[in-house]
């Protein structure tokens, strides 16, 4: 059963937020999966999850995707949509496709197509790879595949000769170059190639992903070129071709307004073209649904003040008004919608190595030869009361600062330099203490607070596993997998285990907002700690590199059981340290051998025993097999 998840210790991470009805706070204090289709059903024990998966010797790092989670969400987007066409009378239906750019794996892929086969939900595509990936899939007749992105001849023909094959491909030209390329590609044949038309909109909206919209966004035909495209299939007797429209609406679009505004802008195009006499069926409005990564509900970079009911009613009516206006029929609303499909289905799960502390518990007695700086250090003791934090602290590291000028001029031996820092440490204990106890919460409180934070080292890499975290500021939710029933008594940032200063997490949401760290427990030595980030399932997978050769996590399809736990789907070891060796063009045999005929010279000369020659080759062997992370310790 879960616990109330307001009063488990407060919430402090904000599950209850941005949970979203999947996360919630166990009794045990764990962090619980919810059975998206059963609320009332057991919900599955995330950190027995993560435990019986390293029984089994699938270690963290471990990328986990819960395919009712993924089920749940399209069925969500197509149902909505449903919805609201029935409530507002609208005469056209609604036809999704997800973007395989947002998740290229191909369990994810398979998933949705299995998932979307009922609703006819298909796939849009952005390069000729991704599109050999829609024409392997089992697809229904009428379920679309999109063709976007800038297209060379090959790309086009694979697109025509799909229709051959049965497939509903539709080519949307980014350019009046491409139209000339099908026309080449068609004349001659027969075939009536399926014609769609990406605009620019001139609207723009706001969040993370303002420059993909308005006229400066990189793709598609300003409205000068759009009459070019238009009399020129006039001109070839290629007009009745031209049957959908494309106006992506942008990525997190954070405001119900900008989406309502891009849509009117986008019927108001297609009510002209329609006049022009362009036989447009389809109104493709792209992406921009966002996910409510902080579950703060708000227009803003991570959040979204709108639900996905809203979304629905405001573009589906939005059209429907629009059209009537115009006397029109209803076309087709498709979407793009890639993150609201897929982001909530994966999550990360780390489990920390270490941990740096700013302060400690060990006392510094005075001694009577000890130098003056350190005995007015200790002497801020008498002094450090919640009102005069700030004094003490910029007494503390004043003093700190003089040792150490006089230590780098040699005028201070090591060993009282380390009683100096050690005093140091010890009096961060006691301003802690305060600060904590205080109910001020002002900024410099804050930035008080993070400068104490603890640094814990966790076995991932930031580049490879969470890179919008490091390249656009992107918020996950992140939480601890268990002792969420304890009072959380310490704070942290996260450091991943690349050599790369960038390589921290130092933006947190919490129940009371943004964070610059995250409240942790204390580590104990028998138990490991698991920290989970959720929500990662669109564009980290693929946009993640190989900064210090760590490669991919293992990775773990499950399946939520009604009754509490959870089957195991599929798992995909991660990257081997010899794949990612060859990813970057080394021969891994070619090293081992170059390592043995080291090892051997060394024999050679006396300096290594024969077993110990074979204890090296072994270990140099062994890594080259094992797993580019941290192997798990048994603790
Ligand atoms: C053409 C197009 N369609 C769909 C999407 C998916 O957007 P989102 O993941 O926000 O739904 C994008 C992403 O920017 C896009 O460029």
């Amino acid at each position: 059963m879960s616990s109330d998840i307001d009063t488990a210790h407060g919430d402090i991470y904000g599950i209850g937020q941005w949970g979203s009805g999947l996360v919630t706070i166990l009794e045990n204090g764990h962090i619980g999966l919810c059975h998206p289709f059963d609320p009332d059903s057991t919900p599955t024990d995330l950190r027995h999850i993560v435990e019986n998966l390293q029984q089994r010797g699938i270690t963290t790092p471990v990328l986990l995707r819960v395919t009712d989670f993924l089920k749940y969400r399209i069925d969500e987007i197509n149902q909505q949509f449903s919805l609201a066409i029935k409530e507002l009378g609208y005469q056209g239906r609604y036809q999704g496709v997800f973007p395989i750019k947002v998740n290229q794996q191909a369990e994810v892929i398979d998933r949705i197509a299995e998932y979307g086969h009922e609703y006819r939900f298909g796939f849009e595509v952005g390069s000729k790879a991704e599109l050999l990936i829609a024409l392997s899939l089992d697809l229904h007749a009428e379920t679309a595949i999109i063709c976007n992105g800038i297209k060379d001849s090959e790309f086009l023909e694979l697109a025509i000769m799909s229709l051959q094959l049965g497939f509903n491909t539709f080519i949307v030209l980014e350019s009046p170059r491409e139209l000339e390329l099908v026309l080449d590609a068609v004349s001659g044949t027969d075939i009536r190639p399926q014609l769609g038309m990406r605009i620019k909109l001139t609207n723009t909206v706001s969040g993370k992903w303002a420059d993909s919209s308005g006229d400066r966004s990189t793709f598609g035909l300003t409205i000068a070129q759009i009459m070019d495209v238009v009399n020129r299939l006039k001109q070839t007797g290629y007009l009745d071709c031209l049957i959908l429209q494309h106006s992506h609406l942008g990525s997190q679009v954070p405001q119900i307004i900008e989406i309502r505004k891009a849509a009117q802008e986008a019927c108001q195009f297609f009510t002209e073209l329609r006049r022009e006499g362009v036989p447009l069926r389809y109104l493709d409005l792209g992406g921009g649904l966002g996910v409510d990564y902080t579950g703060e509900h708000t227009a803003s970079a991570n959040s979204i003040n709108y639900t996905l009911q809203e979304y629905c009613l405001n573009i589906v009516e939005t059209v429907k008004d629009i059209m009537d206006e115009n006397d029109m029929p209803h076309p087709v609303i498709v979407t793009e919608s890639g993150r609201a499909c897929v982001a909530q289905s994966s999550m990360l799960v780390f489990n920390v190595l270490d941990a740096t502390h700013y302060d400690s518990d060990k006392k510094v007695i005075a001694a009577e030869d000890d130098h003056p700086l350190l005995l007015k250090m200790l002497d801020i003791q008498s002094y450090l009361t919640k009102d005069r934090i700030q004094e003490c602290w910029n007494d503390m590291k004043y003093y700190r600062d003089e040792a150490r000028a006089l230590f780098r001029r040699n005028q201070i031996s090591l060993a009282m330099t380390a009683r100096i820092e050690q005093a140091y440490l010890y009096m961060m204990n006691h301003i802690k203490a305060l600060l904590k106890a205080s109910d001020n919460t002002t900024e410099d409180v804050q930035q008080a607070l993070f400068q104490l934070a603890d640094i814990y080292h966790c076995n991932f890499s930031l580049f490879q596993s969470l890179p919008d975290i490091w390249a656009i500021d992107q918020i996950h939710p992140i939480a601890p997998l268990q002792r969420l029933d304890e009072p959380a008594e310490r704070y942290a940032i996260l450091s991943d285990i690349t050599c790369d200063s960038d390589g921290k997490i130092d933006q947190f949401i919490l129940s009371d907002g943004l964070s610059s760290i995250l409240p942790v427990h204390d580590l104990n030595e028998q138990d490991d700690y698991y920290i989970g980030v959720f929500f990662i399932g669109a564009y980290q997978e693929t946009l993640g590199d190989l900064h210090n050769l760590f490669g991919d996590t293992n990775v773990v399809t499950i399946g939520l059981l009604e009754e509490g736990g959870f089957e195991i789907i599929k798992e995909q070891d991660g990257d081997t340290i010899h794949e990612v060796l060859s990813y970057v063009e080394y021969e891994p045999k070619r090293l081992i051998n170059a390592f043995k005929a080291i090892v051997e010279s060394a024999v050679k000369k006396g300096r290594l025993s024969p077993a110990e020659r074979r204890r090296m080759i072994k270990c140099y062997t062994d890594s080259m097999n094992g797993y580019t992370y941290f192997e798990h310790q048994e603790s």
